[in-house]
Parts: structure tokens; C-alpha cells; sequence
């Protein structure tokens, strides 16, 4: 993997002055990409802190990052939160809400905030826009409200708001450690990290089949699979399982074993959710069609992997050379847009550099 996408972690950096506004303290831009999982998470063990029953993997991408600035607001009587630069409502405020509640408990601190978010990725559509939207409001919101921390606790942080978003802090691969126990020590030990990987040249191409936002949120359906689904503990047993042979086939550079545990570590995910009561089904004809088209390029010799999450849409894992032959293929399969990604950075600070 090129040097410039290694899992770096970015934590604070300009503690104290934030070029966003020029300011001593009190406001804050960030950026965070979305990250796509090659061993899923699904399912909590602990809902209020965001604990999961089983450790993951994913890689961070290089599009659709997300961009949100924190400005504390003393003078205001509550948080103002924008996104996509309208006033936020219902669920999606009350979420933003209750994580500035979260930091300013840790910080010490009571002033309300304005928070405007732009995603450039459809959101809930299955395509991790929580994953950058609450890395992005990790890393903006603790340096608003003077925070110290580093990658870990931002990525313990992050993950509060949303459980992938732990990942998100981190550029590349990254693993999201289960941990054990609930309360403060379950706390502590569930966080993500870089992964040590050599010689693969990646990229994932997302065959976006659909970008509308899904039926049912993520949250609601890993709680349902959860409670519901027989087929629940025998996949999160086999996820385990999954991790230590992703982490061999990574650190020994061999896409088509990385690939193949991802896939079927996806298709076991949804063959939990279909076991649910009721079902919950994300996956559609198009879908379908997408996972042929891969099958196909398979065939034909060309190494690719799919993998799908809480949406319609496919991401498929292939070498950088093969990229262009891929999103050919599956754009053509599904009868849609094909996006290449590459590996992308961790969660960072705006320093005024950035263009
Ligand atoms: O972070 P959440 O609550 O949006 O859950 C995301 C779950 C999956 O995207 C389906 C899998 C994963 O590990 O990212």
C-alpha cells in the first residue's frame, strides 16, 4: 500500500487555535471519510455505549468526506445543528445532540454549539455516512470544547455517535476491537486501531445501485437480528473466527484470501438479518445483479471480492490496476454509476492548508 495511505492516526493537532476561524478556542472544522467493513459489525452487546458483540475491520476511502464545523455559541439558550445546510431535525439532532452532551461532560464545559455538517455521500443509504459524519464530529467538537485526546479516545468517542465511526478516526485498514465487560472498563477497551498490512495495492468499487436512504435504519435492524434472528450467535462466533484469518491475509498481502473472507463475512451478515423477525432485507434484484457481475469477473480471471452493508449497494474489493475493468463490469451488471475509491485518511483538523 502506497506510504500516503498507511493507517495513520491523526489526532488534535493546533490544540488551542483553530484556523477554521481563527480563534483561540471554541470552533473547529474537520474532515472524516467513510469506511467500508471487510469483517462487519452488527450487533451490541451494550446499546447506551455503543459496545459490540464482535471485533471488525475496514478500510477508510479517499471520497465522500465529510466536513463539519463545531462553534461554541455561549450566548445561545441550545445547539443549533445544520445538515447539508438545513436545519436538522428529529432523530438526526437528537443524536448530534446527545454526543455534544457527551463531550461536554468530559470537557467540564455547558455552552451550547452551532454544528453545521456536509456529507458528500448520500446519507442512510447504506454508504457509512455516519461512519464520517461522527468521526468528523468526534474530532471537531473535542477541539471546540478544548479537548486533548488522541487517536484511541477519539476513536472510543466517535464511536458513541456511531459504531463504525470508531473506524473512521483511522486512515486505511483499521480493526475495531470488541473489547470485554460493559461499563467504564468495556468502555475503555473497545476502540479501533491501524492495521499492519504489506504489499496489496487496493481499490473498492462501489456500484451505487441506490442512493436513497434505506427503510430501516441500521440501528433498528441490528437490534431486531439481535433479539431475533436464530442465525445470530453462530454468525457473530464465525466473525471471530474471520478476524485473525483477515488480519494473516492482510499482513501477508493476498487480496484474494482477504477477499474471500470478506464476502462471505457480508453474506453471513445479511443471511442474519433475513432470519430476523420479521426479515429485514437490504439487499435488492439489483444487488443481485451486481454479485453475477462479480461472480462473472471471477471467472474471467480478474480478482474481485464484494461486500455489502445496511443498503442495496455493492462495494467490491479488487487491485488498483483492475479498477477500471471492474466498474465497467458491475455499472453494467447493476445498470449504474460505479465509483472507484482508493484507501483514504483518518479523521482530521482543518489547519488551513487544505485547499
Ligand atoms: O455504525 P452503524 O450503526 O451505522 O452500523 C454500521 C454497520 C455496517 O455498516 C452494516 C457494518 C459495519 O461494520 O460498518
Amino acid at each position: 500500500m502506497p506510504a500516503d495511505h498507511r493507517s495513520e492516526p491523526v489526532g488534535l493537532r493546533e490544540r488551542g487555535h483553530h484556523a477554521a476561524t481563527g480563534s483561540t478556542t471554541g470552533a473547529a472544522t474537520a474532515f472524516a471519510q467513510p469506511n467500508i467493513a471487510l469483517v462487519k459489525y452488527w450487533g451490541k452487546r451494550d446499546e447506551r455505549l455503543v459496545l459490540p458483540h464482535s471485533s471488525s475491520l475496514s478500510l477508510t476511502l479517499d471520497i465522500f468526506p465529510t466536513t463539519t464545523t463545531v462553534r461554541l455559541d455561549p450566548a445561545a439558550g441550545t445547539d443549533a445543528v445544520t445538515l447539508g445546510g438545513e436545519p436538522a431535525a428529529g432523530e438526526p439532532r437528537r443524536r448530534v445532540v446527545a454526543f455534544l452532551d457527551l463531550v461536554r461532560d468530559l470537557a467540564g464545559r455547558t455552552e451550547p454549539a452551532v454544528v453545521d455538517t456536509r456529507n458528500t455521500v448520500p446519507t442512510g443509504a447504506g454508504l457509512a455516512s455516519s461512519a464520517s459524519g461522527f468521526a468528523a464530529l468526534a474530532v471537531a467538537s473535542a477541539a471546540a470544547y478544548g479537548l486533548d485526546l488522541d487517536a484511541t479516545a477519539l476513536s472510543r468517542l466517535a464511536r458513541r455517535g456511531s459504531g463504525s465511526a470508531a473506524r473512521s478516526i483511522l486512515g486505511g485498514f483499521a480493526v475495531w476491537h470488541a473489547g470485554e465487560g460493559t461499563g467504564a472498563a468495556g468502555d475503555l477497551a473497545s476502540y479501533a486501531e491501524p492495521v499492519p498490512v504489506s504489499g496489496l495495492d487496493p481499490a473498492l468499487v462501489i456500484a451505487l445501485v441506490d442512493a436513497g436512504p434505506k427503510a430501516v435504519s441500521s440501528r433498528a435492524a441490528m437490534r431486531r437480528t439481535v433479539d431475533t434472528s436464530p442465525l445470530y450467535r453462530a454468525w457473530a462466533d464465525s466473525s471471530g473466527a474471520d478476524l485473525p484469518d483477515m488480519l494473516a491475509a492482510l499482513r501477508r498481502g493476498d487480496l484474494d484470501a482477504v477477499g474471500e473472507i470478506a464476502e462471505r463475512n457480508a453474506l453471513g451478515m445479511h443471511a442474519t438479518m433475513l432470519a430476523a423477525r420479521p426479515a429485514v432485507r437490504y439487499l435488492s434484484p439489483a444487488t443481485l445483479e451486481v454479485l453475477d457481475g462479480v461472480l462473472q469477473l471471477r471467472r474471467d480471471g480478474v480478482p474481485a471480492y464484494a461486500t455489502m452493508d445496511a443498503g442495496p449497494n455493492v462495494k467490491v474489493l479488487c487491485h488498483r490496476t483492475d479498477a477500471g475493468r471492474v466498474a465497467e463490469v458491475v455499472g453494467a451488471a447493476g445498470r449504474c454509476p460505479a465509483v472507484v475509491a482508493r484507501p483514504g485518511p483518518g479523521a482530521r483538523l482543518w489547519t488551513g492548508d487544505e485547499p
